[in-house]
């Protein structure tokens, strides 16, 4: 960490899905991407009017949480979103400074901080308003020794191994409206001093049909583990992908979430196994990739059959594949990532993912 970093963060806490039925969608999770269930929380522990399930893959926690009721916040945001990410929670050393500085410097306030403590210690919370319904809680661990955080009861998994080999969250990106890029991320470098990484232009992220622009974000002046891409549509023959999320999600919201993986043949391998579906690659992608991306460690033929796709930069490559929305509304889906010395996001890549996601969109008719 460097004297620069404002805002102090240490990485992903979690991330938390309000979905529809989350006793059902903690199974898909389980069985489908291998999360382990670690945790519950609702009327079996007292809590009435919600359930939610907490599940982890390496350091990544996940947590999928449903309203028991209609009359409630978050069956509207379930109504209105459909299945989708609520909050991007961040991991820091102080939750109520973190929250005063943010709204010091014009962040909207979620909720204020507050401590909640059991026999294992205690956890200070607070939160702050993002794009669309979605927020980033803060979350100050003090030495907290139990399961998840106060309120919740360990559960175990029935599940023996199920590890897809996920290690941590690598990025995730949002999708705002048009002409908002700009916006949201100012508000990423002016509210917790964020940088500029990069900046994508409908010239890099266009076909012949659709377009769409992104500024990356992140906490670079401190470890760099938070990068926050930021998406809005781009004008283009048809419909921008981004737009087809904003009319199913009713507005901006997470898009997709990038899990780092140090071996992506196994963890592709599985994740097929298990039924999880991903985005088309035509098979002549392989035929000119090793043109662009020179020698690599891995069996192309491997890469090929699984459709992972490869890129390079100036610092090395990254391997990565997109899985199809994993919601009933073509809205979240999954990025799974391997970086082999690259810290990009793969631009050479861009070209035949949208011609990809195009595809889908076709198939559904809404290019
Ligand atoms: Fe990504």
């Amino acid at each position: 960490m460097t004297k620069t970093d404002i805002f102090p963060i240490n990485g992903t806490d979690y991330i938390e899905f309000y979905v529809g039925n989350a006793k059902q969608s903690a199974i898909y999770y389980q069985a489908g991407l291998g999360f382990k269930l670690i945790a519950y929380r609702g009327p079996l522990t007292g809590v009435p009017d919600r359930e939610s399930y907490v599940l982890q893959q390496g350091k990544i926690r996940f947590v999928l949480t449903s309203a028991l009721s209609d009359d409630h916040e978050i069956a509207r945001h379930v109504a209105r979103h459909g299945d989708g990410v609520k909050d991007l929670a961040l991991w820091v050393d102080d939750a109520k400074k973190s929250f005063e500085v943010a709204v010091s410097r014009g962040a909207e306030i979620a909720y204020e901080p507050y401590t909640i403590s059991d026999e294992h210690g205690s956890v200070t919370l607070s939160a702050i308003k993002t794009y669309g319904e979605t927020i980033h809680t803060f979350v100050e661990r003090h030495d907290y020794n139990g399961i998840f955080m106060p309120g919740y009861e360990a559960k175990e998994s029935p599940r023996e191994d199920p590890s897809c080999g996920f290690k941590v969250v690598d990025h995730c990106v949002g999708n705002v409206g048009w002409g908002e890029m700009d916006k949201w991320a100012d508000f990423y470098r002016k509210v917790m001093g964020f940088n500029l990484l990069i900046t994508f232009d409908d010239k890099d992220i266009s076909t012949k049909y659709t377009a769409l622009m992104s500024k990356v974000v992140t906490n670079s002046n401190g470890n760099g583990y938070i990068k926050f891409p930021i998406n809005e549509p781009a004008k283009g023959l048809k419909k921008s992908q981004i737009e087809e999320y904003l009319d199913f999600y009713n507005g901006a919201g997470v898009q997709h979430i990038a899990l780092l993986t140090d071996d992506i043949i196994q963890t592709v391998s599985r994740l097929r196994k298990n039924g999880i579906e991903f985005l088309y690659v035509p098979d002549n992608y392989y035929d000119s990739v090793t043109d662009r991306v020179g020698k690599i460690d891995e069996d192309l033929e491997e890469l090929k059959k699984l459709n992972i796709l490869i890129d390079r930069d100036e610092e090395g490559y990254l391997l990565q594949l997109f899985t199809k929305p994993v919601m009933n509304r073509p809205t979240v889906f999954f990025e799974i990532i391997q970086r082999k010395g690259a810290e990009s996001f793969g631009k050479g890549n861009f070209k035949a993912l949208f011609e990809s996601i195009e595809r889908e969109q076709a198939l559904r008719g809404t290019l």
